[in-house]
């Protein structure tokens, strides 16, 4: 399903805020570019992601574990791991709206164009040939496919070639050779393409003390690294083996325009899984294809993801995979499976002069281990969660509304339990429905306004359950249950409450 469309982020992004998801960082100063916080619903929203995501981890494989190293760290360790000198963007400027790009990020943006182009022939032709159209047989032959599809690999390459030979006068002549303009003023008129590296730097210690420079960190991934040997000794593990850590990372990033998908704070969920050199393949292809299955297992609909090979891998890596998201601005990466080798635990073991060694029992042989790394941005899940779930309907009565349709699992709060009416001792029977409920789920009381109002309220955050308890509750110990999506309502013993709502909890992985 494509949704490339500008109005539906605007009315995500302000839904988000209107709703306590997402607000700008200080915004009473006018805000902070590309930083945000998340309120009450986005914070519950952020937690149960972090928890389906520690949970896949560290307690479905039992040779994962968890850890939380600091977010500043010596600055040697930037240098090892080469984000002193090769965490750069290649940026470029228009001459005439003075609006600052990646390079690569315009021609991409270009190729994606072309891409836009291949499906508009696909869908023209199946329009023609109806039940009888292969797409393969029409891709691989028809001309003007192919045609397009030989402008995107010559493209492609030369990009990649002049990224990594650092030939920013070539990639330079590249963007006026595709006649890219710029988005905002449509002039060709470009300066020269030159590198800036992404991380923040700050000083430690006092001015008198004689002050060193360190970094925040880009990635989570080198607290991993430095504390590998700490991790598999004191808790004896044998490779393969994973850590898994969640925590903040930051970037001052360029192109920062949309909203929590490219941020400068973020945070990242990230595992590397250590293992033998060789089988390091093996495990690549495991990985992908443990975390697709995790996303799909949410039930968000498997064509909102699809498998991207990376043109140009970064300065670690030698196999790298994204899995995107259909975005409201297209898809996107939603995260990264990197095949690492032991590029950063060897440049930790050089640069420290510490052996970072895994004797091996079995084999009775020492080695450094190779890494595959699964790497997500726990914001930008967050936006892909919210981008399929916004939806605005037209209900059979003609009336409408705005529903998130969170999967329940994720949903900020599972159930609103309502009385019909402030009197009659239904506030106090619905007291105790919830006081009972918030022991298992995060609920909430609600009284105020007719019971129609309080479901929209309720089903513009996501709740997949809304109990009301009305006179009848009195007599027989029953409640309505209303389920979100579909908005069919039952009677049920409250007695049955806590079991329905866990089974709609629960993910099969
Ligand atoms: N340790 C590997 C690494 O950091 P990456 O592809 O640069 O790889 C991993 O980042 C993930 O982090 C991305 O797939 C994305 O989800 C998230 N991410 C990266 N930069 C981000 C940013 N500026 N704002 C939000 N999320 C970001």
């Amino acid at each position: 399903m494509a949704k490339n469309n500008d109005d539906l982020f605007k009315k995500i992004i302000g839904h988000a805020k209107e709703y306590g998801f997402v607000f700008q960082s200080s915004e009473l100063y006018d805000g902070l570019s590309a930083v945000y916080d998340y309120g009450p619903n986005g914070v519950e929203l952020k937690n149960n992601i972090k928890e389906y995501w520690w949970k896949s981890m560290v307690q479905y494989h039992e040779n994962i574990v968890g850890l939380d190293s600091a977010i500043f760290m010596h600055p040697s360790v930037w240098k090892a791991s080469g984000h002193v000198d090769a965490f750069n963007d290649p940026l470029i400027d228009n001459k005439d709206s003075k609006k600052r790009y990646r390079a690569d990020v315009l021609i991409e943006d270009h190729v994606e164009k072309i891409r836009g182009k291949i499906e508009k022939e696909i869908k023209k032709a199946k329009k023609r040939f109806g039940d009888d159209f292969d797409e393969e047989q029409f891709v691989n032959t028809n001309p003007r496919v192919q045609k397009y599809n030989e402008q995107i690999d010559t493209i492609i390459k030369r990009m990649v070639k002049d990224l990594e030979e650092e030939d920013f006068e070539d990639l330079k002549k590249l963007i006026e050779e595709l006649e890219i303009a710029c988005p905002v003023s449509g002039s060709k008129n470009w300066t020269e393409v030159r590198q800036f590296n992404l991380m923040f730097d700050t000083k430690l210690g006092s001015l008198s003390e004689g002050s060193n420079k360190i970094y925040l960190r880009p990635e989570t991934a080198q607290g991993i690294f430095v504390n590998y040997l700490n991790v598999q000794k004191t808790g004896r593990m044998k490779i393969p083996f994973g850590i898994a850590q969640i925590g903040k990372a930051f970037r001052n990033e360029i192109v920062a325009r949309q909203f929590i998908f490219r941020m400068r704070e973020f945070e990242q969920m990230e595992m590397q899984f250590f293992v033998k050199p060789g089988t390091e393949m093996e495990w690549f292809d495991y990985w992908k294809n443990q975390r697709i299955k995790w996303h799909k297992a949410l039930g968000i609909g498997d064509d909102y993801y699809r498998l991207h090979e990376h043109d140009k891998l970064a300065h670690y890596a030698n196999a790298a995979y994204d899995i995107e998201f259909n975005f409201p601005m297209g898809f996107k990466e939603l995260e990264g499976i990197h095949s690492r080798t032991d590029f950063d635990l060897s440049a930790h073991q050089e640069l420290s002069g510490r052996k970072v060694q895994y004797y091996d029992p079995e084999s009775q042989e020492s080695y450094v281990p190779y890494v595959v790394e699964t790497s997500i941005g726990l914001d930008r899940m967050f936006l892909s969660v919210l981008t399929f779930a916004y939806r605005e309907e037209k209900l059979e009565d003609g009336s409408e509304r705005t529903v998130l349709r969170i999967p329940p699992s994720l949903a900020p709060i599972k159930a609103a339990v309502f009385p019909l009416t402030k009197k009659d001792g239904l506030p106090e029977k619905a007291r105790e429905i919830m006081d009972e409920l918030k022991l298992d789920f995060n609920c909430q009381y609600e009284e105020k306004d007719a019971i129609g109002k309080r479901y929209r309220r309720h089903d513009a955050i996501g709740t997949p359950y809304c109990i009301t308890v009305d006179h009848q509750t009195l007599e027989d110990n029953t409640v309505t249950i209303r389920e979100r999506d579909s908005m069919e309502q039952e009677r049920v013993k409250t007695e049955e409450l806590e079991p329905i709502i866990r089974k709609k909890l629960k993910v099969q992985l």
